[in-house]
C-alpha cells in the first residue's frame, strides 16, 4: 500500500479508511494533501481488493478546517485559478467514484473540509460535529464546489444563507437540513460508517456505480439525466450482476454478487 506524508491509509474488510492527518493544523487540505487525497481515491477506485472508501479526519477536534489558509498568501489570482481546479478534479474523482465513499466527519468541517465531505457520496457526523462555509470572512468564495453542492444537497436559501453569513451549525442542523445522512457517537463514528458500506456491499456493485453516474448525471447540465437513466438501466440487462440478482429472485435465494 502506498505511504503519505499527509493521509494514513488502513484496509480492513476491504474497507479502505483515509485519514488526514495534519491534526496539529486540524486537517487543514494544503496542496499536498489535496493531491494526496486524490492518488489515493484514484488507486482505490481501481483496486479489486477494496469495496469502499472511508474518509475522516485524525484527533478529536477536526474532520477538515478548511483550505490550509497560509498557501493563499502572495497567491495570484492566475495561481488560485489553478489551485481551485486541481481541487475541482480531485473532488469530481471522488464524487464520481465507482465505489462508494462516506466522509466520517469526526469534528470541524468547514470550508475544504465541508466541500471534502459534500464531494463525498454519503455523509455520517460525529455528534460533535460542526459545518460551514466560512469563506466570506477571508474575502473568498468557495473554491471547491462550495457553491454547487451545498445547494444541491439543502437549497438555495439555506445554502445562500449558509454562505452568506459564515455561520457554524452543529451535526443536529446539519443532519436537519440534509447535509448528513445520520449522526452517531463520537465513539461510534467509525463503525456506522462501515456499516453504512456494509449495507452498500451486499447490492450489485455494478448496479451502485450506475446509481453514482446516474444521479451525478442529474446535476449535469450537459446531460439529460431522464435520458442517461433509459442508457444506464438497459445496460443493467445481461450483466453478471441482472443475471445473479434475477436469478437468486426467482429462486427464492439471496444474490451473490462477484466483485471484480
Ligand atoms: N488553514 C491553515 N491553518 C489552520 C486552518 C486553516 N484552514 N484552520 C486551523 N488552522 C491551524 C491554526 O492556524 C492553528 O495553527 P497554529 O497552532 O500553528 O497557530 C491550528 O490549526 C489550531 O487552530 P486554532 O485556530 O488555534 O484552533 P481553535 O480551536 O482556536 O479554532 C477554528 C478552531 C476551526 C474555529 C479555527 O481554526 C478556524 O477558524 N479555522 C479556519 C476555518 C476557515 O476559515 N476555513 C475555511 C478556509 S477557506
Amino acid at each position: 500500500m502506498m505511504t503519505y506524508q499527509n493521509l494514513l491509509l488502513n484496509i480492513h474488510d476491504r474497507i479502505l479508511t483515509i485519514t488526514i492527518n495534519r491534526p496539529d493544523k486540524l486537517n487543514a487540505l494544503n496542496r499536498k494533501t489535496i493531491q494526496e487525497i486524490g492518488d489515493a481515491v484514484q488507486r482505490a477506485d481501481q483496486n479489486i481488493d477494496i469495496d469502499g472508501i472511508i474518509i475522516t479526519g485524525a484527533g478529536e477536534k477536526s474532520f477538515v478546517a478548511g483550505a490550509d489558509i497560509s498557501e493563499f498568501q502572495n497567491c495570484t489570482n492566475e495561481e488560485a485559478k489553478t489551485m481551485s481546479a486541481d481541487g475541482h478534479k480531485v473532488f469530481r474523482s471522488i464524487e464520481t467514484c465507482s465505489k462508494p465513499v462516506v466522509a466520517a466527519v469526526n469534528g470541524f468541517a468547514l470550508g475544504g473540509g465541508c466541500e471534502l465531505a459534500m464531494s463525498c457520496h454519503l455523509r455520517i457526523a460525529s455528534s460533535k460535529a460542526k459545518f460551514g462555509q466560512p469563506e466570506v470572512n477571508l474575502g473568498l468564495i468557495p473554491g471547491y464546489g462550495g457553491t454547487q453542492r451545498l445547494v444541491q444537497l439543502i437549497g438555495k436559501g439555506k445554502a445562500l444563507e449558509l454562505l452568506m453569513t459564515a455561520d457554524m451549525i452543529g451535526a443536529e442542523d446539519a443532519h436537519r437540513l440534509g447535509l448528513v445522512n445520520k449522526i452517531t457517537e463520537p465513539g461510534e463514528l467509525l463503525n456506522e460508517a462501515a456499516a453504512m458500506l456494509g449495507k452498500i456491499r451486499k447490492v450489485s456493485p455494478i448496479a451502485v456505480d450506475g446509481i453514482v453516474k446516474t444521479v451525478n448525471a442529474y446535476f449535469d447540465k450537459n446531460v439529460d439525466g431522464l435520458a442517461f437513466e433509459v442508457e444506464t438501466f438497459g445496460e443493467c440487462f445481461g450483466t453478471v450482476d441482472f443475471t445473479e440478482g434475477v436469478s437468486a429472485f426467482m429462486e427464492k435465494r439471496k444474490p451473490e454478487f462477484v466483485r471484480s
